[in-house]
């Protein structure tokens, strides 16, 4: 399929045609509420208080109704150091800004999920998502395959490398607090993800001028546990689905927007939620993000743990993480309905 950047800028104009496979009418019929930091807004919580005797318990209360309700959440104040994240910042707008036949070195091979190119195309009919991306398996340190990291700019590495090992210690103590926040034992949740893999998927939005014609990232839900996402420009375009509409999020500068992914939703028996979520585009600024997704270990049989099932009911049919992931990746994106399949 096409490189999307290179279409952008071949269509950029009213006289230009966005090719068929691009224009997804759903993406302008359906309501979206914006979020103006006002009630609509997925909560924001605050690490700093977490970790604070004084405050923990009260910022505990907020994380639990966003694990439940929401799915998502802004973490600020997350410890992750300022240079870390504008190192990373900088490198990603490096690297995308440069000619596509730099960014083709390390484009994906047939078969192999990592390197640069676009994600999620399984069939010659359906429809396509208006970005690129470079995706990376970055932790453990020996599972990376260095085919796929870019050398330019000369510290790209490295900022992953740093920004990936920061990020490990935020979502393993994010997880031990959701832990609690329900009155679950912090060591059933870190027994599945702590030292576990990490990849990161880093998005490059184009803009297009018939924005509302695309979208950037069909509605899906993460398979992961937990994801991270920062919004490396200040370009919004995140959306996620409650009770049935579209809420724009207005992600803050610097913060980390976490959502749960579809194991977490399955071992906590539905406590927590997997959301649905896409990425639209704008009309005249790129944007870029980049999503750090914590992964449970590789042979986990994923079914709700013994202490999210009190009351002996359990909502979810056992599957393999490794068959959540392949079907995952073979079948086109589709909103929750992978996930509603193994509720019982
Ligand atoms: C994602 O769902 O992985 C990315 C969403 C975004 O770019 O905001
Ligand atoms: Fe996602």
């Amino acid at each position: 399929v096409p490189n999307v950047q290179e279409l952008a800028g071949t269509c950029n104009g009213p006289d230009e045609q966005i090719p068929e496979r691009y224009i997804r009418p759903e993406a302008s019929s359906e309501e979206v509420i914006i979020d103006d930091h006002g009630n609509m807004a997925i909560p924001i919580i605050d690490l700093e208080k977490l970790l604070s005797p004084r405050s923990s318990e009260e910022e505990c209360v907020k994380l639990r109704s966003a694990c439940q309700y929401w799915g998502f959440f802004q973490v600020i104040n997350h410890g992750v150091p300022d240079e870390v994240i504008a190192n990373l910042r900088n490198d990603l707008v490096e690297f995308f800004r440069q000619p596509l036949d730099a960014k083709k070195e390390y484009s994906q091979l047939p078969n192999s999920l990592e390197g640069y190119g676009q994600g999620f195309v399984v069939s010659d009919d359906q429809k396509l998502d208006w970005a690129d991306m470079l995706y990376l398996q970055v932790q453990p340190s020996d599972s990376r395959d260095l085919r796929f990291w870019p050398t330019y700019p000369a510290s790209f590495r490295h900022s992953i490398d740093a920004y990936s090992s920061e990020l490990e210690k935020t979502a393993l103590c994010l997880l031990q607090f959701m832990a609690k926040a329900v009155d679950v034992e912090p060591k059933s949740l870190l027994s599945i993800f702590e030292g576990q893999a990490r990849g990161m998927r880093m998005n490059y939005y184009p803009p297009c001028w018939q924005a509302d014609k695309v979208l950037g990232l069909s509605p899906h839900t993460d398979p992961a546990g937990l994801t991270l996402l920062l919004q490396v420009n200040d370009v919004q375009g995140l959306h996620i689905k409650r009770d049935g509409k579209w809420f724009s999020v207005n992600a803050l500068n610097g913060a980390l927007i976490v959502n749960i992914g579809d194991t977490l939703e399955i071992v906590s028996n539905g406590k927590f939620r997997s959301v649905e979520h896409r990425a639209v585009i704008h009309p005249s600024k790129e944007r870029i993000s980049a999503a750090l997704f914590q992964y449970p270990c590789q042979d986990l049989l994923i079914n709700p743990l013994p202490e999210f099932v009190k009351d002996g009911q359990v909502h979810y049919r056992t599957i393999s993480y490794q068959d959540l992931l392949t079907e995952y990746f073979t079948t086109e994106l589709d909103g929750r309905n992978r996930l509603d399949k193994l509720r019982l």
